[in-house]
């Protein structure tokens, strides 16, 4: 089931994306004890992590019994601007004090890529408590995606695309000239609970592409997010939603 919501402008798109975020979790938290979600990166969605640390939603639910997972990341160390750790550990996970053992992300810092994504995917399994073959189901798998269709870091053209059974990925992107890491369709399309939060107008295009298009043919990585047993659930300001003709 894929849900398309439209909003006026990027405040109302977050104010709405929050509200998601907390009821998903809050509802997993009372069935299980417990929930998990798959942080996206990028610069879109640090206005809700801002938002979900600050007094409207901070007591909302026990953070505590979160598990954050950074879902893509660059080759830089956690201190560096491009960090998706670094934005994510400064405008959410350090506001709202949630403790290490609670969050799995990359260690970019030292070693090779394969080695990085081997010692993530590690600790992913140990979060999980994954037998051999199984895949994390996640909560939420919150992604952004790029005016190229891209999501978490699975670009267009680029090995990962077509990985089916690894959870976490080393990938190679020739168009940035640099190694990326991040979760694979597998682990996103496991996921109860996709949240796609794009705005702007450059990413109309893709938008429409990915939302009406992909059925003929047009695949964009983002068009591959398509949960076996899950939702789908769009937020978008109008900038980024002007093209869709079916809303
Ligand atoms: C990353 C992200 C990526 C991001 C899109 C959109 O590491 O860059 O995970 O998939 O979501 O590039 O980025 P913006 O939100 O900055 O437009």
């Amino acid at each position: 089931m894929t849900d398309i919501r439209i909003f006026p402008d990027r405040k109302a798109m977050t104010a709405a994306a929050a509200e998601y975020f907390i009821q998903i979790a809050a509802k997993a938290i009372e069935e299980s004890g417990r929930s998990s979600v798959a942080l996206a990166g990028g610069s879109t969605p640090k206005a809700l992590y801002e938002m979900l640390a600050g007094d409207e939603y901070r007591e909302r639910i026990d953070w505590q019994k979160m598990l954050f997972v950074i879902g893509d990341e660059r080759n830089v160390p956690p201190d560096d601007e491009r960090s998706n750790y670094g934005m994510a550990e400064r405008s959410l996970l350090r506001p709202l004090s949630i403790s290490d053992k609670n969050i799995v992300k990359w260690k970019t810092a030292n070693g090779e890529p394969e080695q990085i994504a081997e010692r993530f995917e590690n600790e992913i399994k140990d979060a999980f408590s994954l037998k051999h073959g199984e895949l994390p189901r996640f909560d939420i798998a919150m992604l952004g995606m790029g005016a190229d269709g891209h999501t978490a870091s699975l670009f267009p053209g680029t090995k990962a695309l077509t990985e089916s059974e690894r959870i976490a990925v080393e990938n190679d992107v020739p168009q940035l000239g640099e190694v990326r890491f991040t979760l694979t369709f597998p682990v996103i399309n496991n996921a109860r609970n996709v949240m796609f939060l794009v705005a702007g107008a450059d990413k109309a295009e893709a938008v429409k592409s990915v939302i009406e298009d992909t059925e003929n043919g047009v695949d964009l990585p983002a068009g591959s997010v398509r949960p076996s047993n899950g939702t789908v659930t769009w937020f978008l300001d109008e900038a980024a939603a002007r093209l869709l003709m079916h809303v």
